[in-house]
């Protein structure tokens, strides 16, 4: 392992922002499931978002709608540490950022506790598409903590998994809220509200944009 990569696993340990849970969470409750309210010492909504990877989208929102907790939820502790410290070095209060498998999600979040989630250029997994993060299997995990009427919102570069998104929304009857198939092309009310969030990008956002590919965009409702 890089020396890098050594210090930011001993530096992240000190981040007050970061949780990093110890325990094998597939079939315990995580102690912190229905009390976020404490960790971010207030009743505001929360959003997540899913393998946030240096957590730019989580970081992004949070300094957009300072009334909303985010917590940016991945696996590897390195690129967390990434997100971790921008949120500090910008002094952000309603950001938080847990290492575990999303796999697992159902343990650390309680009834009605969330009111949204962003699915940001998830593996589109090929082979697997009960792995995909907008399969039956997840969102009946995702049911489980979202509000009544909360939404899911998906940003990929995948026309597999945008296509695959579409269908699981067309028949499990889930709400379309949004399709935007060209995120930087199509023109949805520009200057909108919308816009200026679409308009962030993450660290393989701008990396599959470089590389020509059309990001796409879809909200529902479950
Ligand atoms: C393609 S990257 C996208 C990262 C970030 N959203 C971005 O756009 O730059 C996918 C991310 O999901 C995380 N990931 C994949 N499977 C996961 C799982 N089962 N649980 C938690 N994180 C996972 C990876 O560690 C990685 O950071």
């Amino acid at each position: 392992m890089g020396k890098d990569k050594l210090k930011r696993f001993s530096e992240i340990k000190t981040f007050e922002n970061v949780i990093q849970p110890k325990l094998d969470y597939s079939s315990v409750d995580f102690l912190l499931k229905g009390k976020w309210s404490d960790v971010f010492k207030n009743d505001n909504p929360i959003i997540l978002e899913l393998g946030c990877g240096g957590g730019e989208y989580t970081i992004g929102l949070a300094k957009h709608y300072p009334e909303i907790n985010f917590i940016g939820i991945d696996i590897k502790g390195a690129r967390l540490w990434k997100g971790a410290k921008n949120a500090i070095d910008e002094n952000l209060n309603n950001v938080r950022f847990l290492r575990t498998k999303v796999d697992f999600i159902e343990k650390f979040f309680g009834k009605n506790e969330v009111n949204e989630i962003w699915l940001t250029f998830s593996d589109p997994q090929p082979k697997k598409p009960r792995k995909r993060l907008t399969s039956k299997l997840f969102i009946d995990r995702y049911k489980t903590f979202l509000k009544k009427n909360g939404t899911i919102h998906l940003k990929t570069d995948s026309d597999l998994l945008y296509d695959f998104t579409m269908e699981e929304i067309n028949n499990s009857n889930y709400s379309l809220l949004k399709n935007i198939k060209n995120v930087y092309k199509e023109s949805y009310s520009k200057n909108s509200e919308l816009e200026k969030i679409l308009y962030i990008k993450t660290f393989y956002e701008t990396m599959w944009i470089e590389l020509g590919k059309t990001i796409k965009y879809i909200s529902f409702k479950i």
